[in-house]
């Protein structure tokens, strides 16, 4: 089987990673891809909003199967533009992609389904918006409705900083379009875990449990990025209580979408917050997370292609998905500066000292090969990734191939994983 994977990042580098061991797949493109996924397969220089490039290039090289690492071609409509040509696609139509490429359908959906979410409104008028925020009072969460790049989340502790907020977003348009509705939602607290879900429109098969480290800095201080670090699985969300929340947060979506005649086939990602009163769904994705995806897929023990192939044909409740009992961490080494400015080209070492460690691999995301060097192209650059016999076991072999790796200007979190093994050491 011929598969083209779209994206660019370290979770791209993790799905070709772990497609390429499945006896089905005989060879892998990938648009645009990195300095990691060359490893894997053929990178071709397709963007990934390239909607027409991309099915041009799924139809002159013969692809079977073309898996959607980002959103941005799903919420484009890229499985629909495929579908006309006849070429699978793993990730939902645009329609179904609204989940992510609307934070107001989000909503409406978990409304009408029943899924526990923070209360909100949805706004696209500025007066209507500021009056509302005005009678509620801070503290509230100010949400962009279209994509925004990560960015389009406000937390207001101040009635004024959601003021203004609302003014950025609505009249001066810091997010384009995607600031023309905005949701005003109740800000709740509470520990968040990543729950994904294998998808073909009617069943799903659970991932383990996972959690990200959005913040910056040590002790989630700093601005948000796309995520520093990740482990599973997350000791907040322990396989026992897989079932009741599956029946909280994914059936109920995935029969409102099936009723609307927009069955969802591919990952479904649920971000939850753990709050005194339950768990809340902050948001869906409809992809994996990046980096959730690098430790998941270490922890995945049956074949990928296989799985995303049962999706797309509406038959998973026939293939299995087993999981590995070892716990895995990702630490992702960034450019210092990111998620602001920072630089590139910078020379990177050490990666075969590091995968030499048992148990490591490293994913490799904003990288890029020139002659016989790799070098860095991006904000975050590696996923240092490692398994362990538990938490503290794959946290420490993680940090020990980070030693080993180096380039200038690097940046990491050190703590990825302390949340977890804090409340292990709680229940223990
Ligand atoms: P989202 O893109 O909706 O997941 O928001 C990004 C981050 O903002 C989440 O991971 C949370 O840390 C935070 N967040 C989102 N919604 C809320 C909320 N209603 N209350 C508190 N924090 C939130
Ligand atoms: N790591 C969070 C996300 O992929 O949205």
């Amino acid at each position: 089987m011929k598969i083209l994977v779209v994206g660019s990042g370290g979770r791209e580098h993790a799905l070709c990673w772990k497609l390429g061991q499945s006896p089905l797949v005989g060879e892998l493109i990938i648009a645009p891809g990195n300095g990691g996924t060359a490893l894997e397969g053929t990178n071709v220089p397709v963007k990934d909003d390239d909607i027409p490039g991309l099915v041009r290039l799924a139809r002159e090289r013969g692809v079977d199967l073309v898996v959607a690492g980002p959103e941005l071609p799903l919420v484009l409509g890229l499985q629909n533009a495929l579908e006309r040509e006849g070429v699978a696609c793993f990730g939902p139509n645009a329609f179904a992609a609204n989940l992510e490429g609307s934070k107001g359908f989000a909503k409406t959906v978990m409304r009408n389904s029943g899924v526990p979410t923070a209360g909100f409104q949805v706004f696209t008028e500025h007066a209507r918006a500021c009056r509302f925020v005005m009678e509620k009072g801070a503290p509230l969460v100010i949400k962009a409705d279209g994509l925004a790049a990560g960015k389009g989340v406000v937390l207001a502790r101040t009635t004024d900083q959601a003021l203004a907020a609302l003014e950025d977003m609505m009249v001066k348009r810091t997010f384009g379009a995607a600031g023309e509705r905005v949701v005003v939602e109740e800000a709740l607290s509470g520990e968040e875990a990543s729950f994904l879900a294998f998808c073909d429109g009617e069943d799903f098969a659970l991932l383990p449990s996972s959690q990200d480290h959005k913040p910056v800095g040590e002790g989630d201080t700093g601005p948000n990025t796309g995520g520093m670090g990740a482990y599973s699985p997350a000791p907040i969300l322990p396989r026992e209580r897989f079932a009741e929340v599956a029946d909280m947060v994914v059936r109920p979506v995935l029969r409102n979408l099936a009723n609307q005649g927009a069955p969802f086939k591919g990952v479904l990602y649920a971000g939850l917050m753990f709050t005194d009163r339950g768990p809340r769904v902050l948001e869906y994705n409809v992809r994996f997370g990046d980096p959730e995806c690098q430790p998941l897929l270490m922890r995945l023990d049956s074949d990928l292609a296989e799985i995303m192939l049962a999706c797309v044909q509406g038959r998973l409740s026939r293939v299995e998905v087993r999981t590995r009992p070892e716990t895995s961490v990702c630490v992702v080494m960034a450019a210092k500066g990111y998620p602001g400015d920072y630089p590139r080209g910078m020379e990177i070492s050490g990666l075969d000292r590091a995968e030499r460690i048992p148990g490591v691999k490293v994913f490799q995301a904003g990288t890029r090969i020139e002659g016989n060097r790799l070098l860095t192209s991006g904000g975050r650059v590696l996923g240092v990734t490692a398994l362990g016999k538990d938490l503290a076991e794959a946290k420490e072999t993680a940090y020990r191939a980070v030693e080993e790796i180096h380039f200038e200007n690097s940046y990491f979190r050190r703590d990825i994983g302390d949340k977890g093994l804090k409340r292990l050491a709680k229940e223990a």
